[in-house]
């Protein structure tokens, strides 16, 4: 039995870990491909209610394997945190395993995540700054470092003190701030692999021999399909590769394409962004507030107030061909309950021409006035509902309306944060 990959199909903040956290029961591993601690994953289980930012949603199984895969750039603090935060709270990471190439987060990518930030001024990207882009540059620049280096004291004290003059050079000559010392990260760092040594191994031959044995591995997206370094609104996007086109999941988890056999896109029921950058269906004012106080749209990264806006079945559209979504699970279905009127968003209309595809330009994007077409809303509580039929006919219309419009079924239709809130339309795995 193949991997299915479970990817966000708007701006992030879909509710992958919380379709994770019901998916994962049918699957014997769970892995994080992609990303870093820029992501922000809750779930809501009979053990409270957990923020994850690196460790899979699959933890919270204890017969289910939980890996962060070699396409994560890992802040080694910020994993032992998570991982002391489970452990404090009754949840056991014995199972966790974390990739000997994914690389690190090192001292100086926040910094020059947060000098970037400031150079940009009013272009600012709006990054969570956690260094997560300045990472990912120098693991393409080749001036990474991965987690199995820090097993040598020798190999890494030497990789350091070359990278860490370059940084420093950067650091105090470009930047002008002051230079990084390198004894305190060489100790820290040491430290950090003494608490997580037990976790590191070649989890791309533990997926492997999984898939051989007929095993279920299910790959937890992070970020969504629009902040793709490739097929987002560039330059307002993250610095890896949230979709699962060649480049995302199949790389970052370390397994052959051909492996992945289900991509379900998880999508809100309505549209949210943090950070800056394009989005045509953004609602300001008194009708934004209105959205997201019913949504409690509020970054579980940053706390940062998420833009809100209706549905942009566009840029829906577009997500599903990319990543070759077989199904959706719609989730924040219940958010809309009060609502008398619903809109969505069908095409745009940019410099007085209607355009039905996704623009690549940023200015074409900036430019777009969406055209909506009107619903009305059902207002009534739709929290309780376990099945398609029990949802109010004006609910059902919507869910059917988007299924139309972006081309995809919805397998699971999610009306609340807990794990039973859910309406499985068809099975996913
Ligand atoms: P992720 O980054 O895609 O995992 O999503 P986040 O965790 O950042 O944000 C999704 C938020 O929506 C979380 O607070 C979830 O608990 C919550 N959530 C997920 N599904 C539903 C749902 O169907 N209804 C409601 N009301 N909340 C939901
Ligand atoms: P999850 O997995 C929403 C956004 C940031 C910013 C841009 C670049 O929880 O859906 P970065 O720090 O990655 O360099 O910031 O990407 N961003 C997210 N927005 N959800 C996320 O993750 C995000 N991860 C990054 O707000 O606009
Ligand atoms: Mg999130």
């Amino acid at each position: 039995m193949p991997a299915v990959v479970a990817i966000g199909g708007q701006w992030g903040d879909e509710g992958k870990g919380r379709v994770v956290d019901l998916l994962a029961r049918h699957a014997s591993i769970v892995v994080r491909y992609s990303a870093g601690n820029n992501a922000g994953h809750t779930i809501v289980n009979d053990k409270g209610k957990f923020a994850l930012h690196l460790i899979p949603a699959g933890i919270f199984y204890p017969d289910k394997t939980a890996i962060i895969g070699n396409g994560l750039v890992i802040d080694p603090q910020a994993l032992i945190d998570e991982i002391t935060m489970l452990e404090t709270r009754g949840v056991s990471t014995e199972r966790l395993r974390v990739s000997d190439r994914a690389h690190l987060v090192m001292p100086w990518h926040p910094i020059i995540d947060q000098q970037e930030e400031q150079f940009r001024g009013t272009a600012a990207v709006g990054t969570t700054g956690k260094g997560v882009g300045p990472a990912f540059s120098d693991k393409v620049g080749r001036w990474g470092i991965r987690m199995s280096e820090l097993a040598d004291a020798e190999g890494f004290m030497a990789r350091l003190r070359l990278v860490l003059d370059y940084k420093n050079e950067m650091l105090t000559k470009l930047y002008g701030v002051e230079p990084l010392d390198f004894d305190h990260i060489y100790e820290t760092y040491r430290e950090h692999w003494a608490r997580l040594a037990p976790y590191v191994t070649d989890t791309s031959l533990i997926c492997h021999e999984a898939l051989r044995r007929g095993d279920r591995i299910l790959l937890e997206g992070a970020q969504g399909s629009l902040l793709d370094l490739d097929a987002g609104t560039y330059d307002y996007v993250t610095s890896s590769v949230p979709t699962s086109m060649a480049g995302g999941a199949a790389v970052g988890a370390g397994i052959a394409p051909r492996d992945i056999d289900r991509v379900v896109g998880v999508y809100k029921a309505y549209q949210t962004r943090v950070g800056n950058g394009p989005m045509p269906t953004e609602l300001f004012g008194r009708e934004g507030d209105r959205l997201r106080d019913a949504g409690q749209e509020y970054g579980t990264t940053t706390g940062r107030p998420r833009r809100c806006g209706w549905f942009d079945s566009v840029a829906g559209r577009y997500t599903i061909r990319l990543n070759g979504c077989h199904s959706i699970s719609l989730t924040r279905l219940d958010v809309l309950d009060r609502f008398e009127m619903l809109k969505v968003c069908v095409a745009y209309s940019i410099n007085g021409r209607r355009v039905d595809e996704f623009p690549s330009s940023r200015l074409a994007l900036e430019a777009a006035e969406p055209i909506y077409e009107e619903l009305p809303g059902w207002e009534a509580n739709t929290s309780d509902c376990r099945r398609f039929d029990d949802l109010p006919d004006n609910a059902q219309r919507y869910v059917r309306r988007i299924e139309e419009l972006i081309g995809a079924p919805a397998a699971l239709v999610s009306v609340g944060p807990e794990r039973d809130q859910a309406i499985i339309v068809d099975p996913i795995l």
